[in-house]
């Protein structure tokens, strides 16, 4: 009773007591996004967004609900909620501009210019303290939480001088659990999305498309969700979420910076969405403790796709490069032992029968001879160490030590091989996703790598989390993806992660972390196949956070040619699969397909040896979401372009006009094209046309990908 008056007698003598006048904004540099906050009158906090005055999030609330940790846990004073009763303390406005230049990227600079806003809050009935930094860029708008450091416990004021929470009655916000974030996201129409359904495990979805408020209708029979036992209780989408306004308003929702916090999911509210963290074994969201804060909630805008994947928003909103030296990271373009188990044929257990594993010592020299002969910097050898014989499925806590290796697998032989033929050996760690094993032997495992000379390491967290319970995405899987990267950094390794949590930009603060999986890659044309679109929706959705390691370039579509009993062919053109090496952009490339799958079409091939992966400069000529994307890129430190288009089932025609190039000069332009009669899924997919001409920058080029296909060039 006496706690419930003097709460009652605070919030009277501060409703009406004006401590800063809202509504807040706040324009970007350009002048023409801005985001507004706002509290309502029982002090919700509220933001709204809108781009070229246009509504993009309509007023939307902020806050979580929670439960205090300690001694706090205990007091039923404690309020239960970041959600009402706040008021504006300060505000305080910044601007920057500056350019940074990425360790490896789609361009050798990269612009940070935005104008940022921070609104410190009080809850005025507990005297907590939350603030909401917000960063306004020309294409969209970053926020994200801040909850401020409580050594000053119980001494919370509204202004100099006058207590909000007498001297004793704060209830500082030290140590908490998120029991769910409550940002809105709320839409000002019903706009299309591609979307996959949410789920705590995966990311391997066919994408669908259709309005916001058919999701929760399609959600469980959404393409592949019936496969799966792990999806959100409610219906709920990934990110990063693309939309389209039916303005034509492409806006693009994620998260970057996602250090130490739960992934976020959407859940659908109507055409509105809701933060839906990932929870861990407990069901709790998250665990923290002041000071902190959580990743940033993210929105991208454009009136052409072309802008969504031009926006560099994420990386920038994520914390500058953390190594002093990154001289030993670097693009790498890799083969591998890898399709034919991913096709059937092979395994990654040892079987007497060396033919039947992929991982044998001759199959490996055979690889790195390929390797050697057409210059690439890496091979890959999954299955070489003991455990895959009693692994998948068996839910063990520990199955590999990650450094015994199989008896016909040489390992120290085969590293001093690779070594005189000037490649190296990739490393491969699958952790059978038990997180807490493959941490007790990460020392041993890359102290492995180190004595025999591997530098870049593809760890896979296939099967369900151990500890049991716990998910891909909760905040403690999360640490552990990011504590291996630092400990890889630590070592100079380069990680790929496979299965492992979203990207959300921090390869811009660990650019060893070079690759990531995360979605469904290349290996599901061996699954049951990928849609023919599949690769014209990524860039606007798992890209948007970092490169993706999709191991493109198989050139045998009937892929009972590479095992007898599969009767499939792959969803491409071969084509289609060149032009990959340009539309899906990453550091780390595969050659996936077999070598004597390239050797028998040694031209072609000439594409995947010629196009880098690290460049001085990118254009997107066309974007459409779900339909085709034309992109061209500068080689790092050279007068090289490389153009391709990726379209998906219906084909495409373009006229590209050369004008990326010098003037002045003229190039050789290598034309790798669709033939007329390739078309995906089908025994001409691989059928190609090579063409050469001389070009200037006043050349224009009539291209034509075929269903399901694509084209590349090559300017030298
Ligand atoms: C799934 C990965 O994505 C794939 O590349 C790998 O070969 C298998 N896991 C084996 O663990
Ligand atoms: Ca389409």
């Amino acid at each position: 009773m006496k706690n419930l008056s003097i709460v009652f007698a605070l919030s009277t003598v501060f409703a009406s007591a004006v401590l800063w006048a809202e509504p807040v904004t706040c324009l970007s540099p350009d002048g023409r996004a801005v985001v507004t906050f706002d509290l309502t009158a029982v002090g919700e906090p509220t933001y709204s967004f809108a781009f070229r005055g246009e509504t993009v999030i309509a007023p939307s609330k902020l806050g979580f609900d929670i439960k205090a940790l300690g001694a706090d846990a205990f007091d039923g004073r404690k309020a239960a909620d970041l959600r009402r009763d706040f008021v504006l303390t300060d505000v305080k406005r910044a601007t920057a501009d500056e350019t940074w230049k990425p360790v490896w990227g789609e361009e050798k600079e990269i612009r940070d210019h935005h104008n940022e806003l921070l609104v410190a809050l009080v809850q005025k009935t507990t005297g907590r303290r939350m603030n909401v930094r917000f960063r306004v860029f020309d294409e969209g708008l970053g926020f994200r939480y801040e909850f401020p450091s409580e050594e000053d416990k119980g001494v919370a004021r509204l202004v100099p001088g006058q207590q909000i929470v007498p001297q004793g009655q704060t209830q500082p916000l030290t140590h908490f659990t998120i029991v769910e974030e409550r940002t809105r996201f709320n839409l000002p129409c019903d706009p299309l999305a591609w979307w996959i359904p949410a789920d705590y495990e995966t990311q391997e979805y066919r994408y669908t498309n259709s309005k916001v408020t058919e999701i929760p209708s399609l959600f469980k029979g959404a393409p592949d969700a019936n496969l799966s036992t792990t999806l959100t209780p409610v219906p709920c989408v990934q990110t990063a979420l693309m939309l389209k306004y039916p303005s034509g308003l492409l806006v693009n929702l994620h998260e970057a910076a996602c250090v130490d916090y739960a992934t976020m999911h959407l859940k659908v509210d109507g055409h509105d969405f809701e933060s839906y963290l990932t929870p861990d074994a407990t069901g709790a969201k998250g665990w923290l403790q002041t000071p902190c804060r959580s990743p940033w909630r993210t929105v991208i805008c454009g009136a052409k796709g072309a802008d969504i994947l031009s926006s560099r928003l994420t990386l920038n909103l994520n914390e500058p490069c953390a190594l002093a030296d990154t001289s030993w990271i670097h693009p790498v373009k890799y083969v591998g032992v890898w399709w034919t188990m991913i096709t059937g044929a092979k395994n990654w257990a040892y079987k007497p029968d060396p033919t039947m594993h992929a991982a044998n010592t001759t199959n490996v020299i055979r690889h790195l001879d390929f390797a050697a002969e057409h210059g690439f910097d890496e091979v890959l050898v999954e299955g070489w160490n003991i455990g895959f014989e009693d692994w998948f499925g068996k839910e063990k806590d520990a199955v590999f030590d990650f450094v015994t290796p199989y008896p016909d697998f040489d390992l120290e032989g085969l590293n001093a091989y690779a070594k005189k033929k000037g490649v190296k050996l990739m490393m491969y760690h699958e952790t059978s996703a038990s997180t807490r094993n493959y941490e007790r032997c990460l020392d041993a495992a890359y102290g492995l790598m180190k004595r025999l000379g591997y530098d870049s390491v593809k760890a896979g967290y296939v099967g369900n989390i151990l500890p049991h319970g716990d998910h891909h995405y909760s905040q403690w899987s999360n640490n552990h993806y990011l504590y291996c990267i630092k400990e890889a950094a630590k070592r100079q390794i380069m990680v790929n992660q496979h299965e492992a949590v979203r990207p959300t930009g921090l390869c811009r603060t660990w650019p060893n972390l070079i690759g990531n999986e995360s979605a469904r890659g290349t290996e599901y044309e061996s699954f049951g196949g990928n849609n023919p679109d599949h690769t014209t929706i990524l860039p606007f959705t798992r890209l948007i956070g970092g490169p993706m390691d999709y191991t493109p370039g198989i050139f045998e579509a009937d892929l009972s040619k590479v095992c007898s009993w599969k009767k499939q062919f792959i969803s491409t053109t071969l084509c289609g699969q060149l032009a990959l090496y340009v539309t899906m952009y990453s550091p780390l490339q595969m050659a996936a397909d077999l070598p004597e799958n390239y050797e028998k079409r040694l031209d072609a091939f000439q594409f995947i040896k010629d196009v880098p992966c690290d460049w001085d400069e990118t254009r997107y000529l066309e974007a459409e979401i779900g339909d085709y994307l034309t992109i061209v890129r500068k080689a790092k430190g050279k007068d090289e372009w490389y153009m391709g288009s990726k379209c998906d089932e219906n084909g495409h025609k373009a006229k590209i006009t050369c004008d990326f190039l010098t003037s002045g000069k003229t190039y050789t332009a290598t034309i790798y094209a669709d033939a007329p009669e390739a078309r995906y899924g089908g025994p001409t997919a691989d059928r190609y046309v090579i063409t050469k001409r001389e070009v200037t920058r006043e050349t224009v080029l009539d291209l034509v990908a075929q269903p399901g296909g694509g084209w590349a060039v090559s300017f030298k």
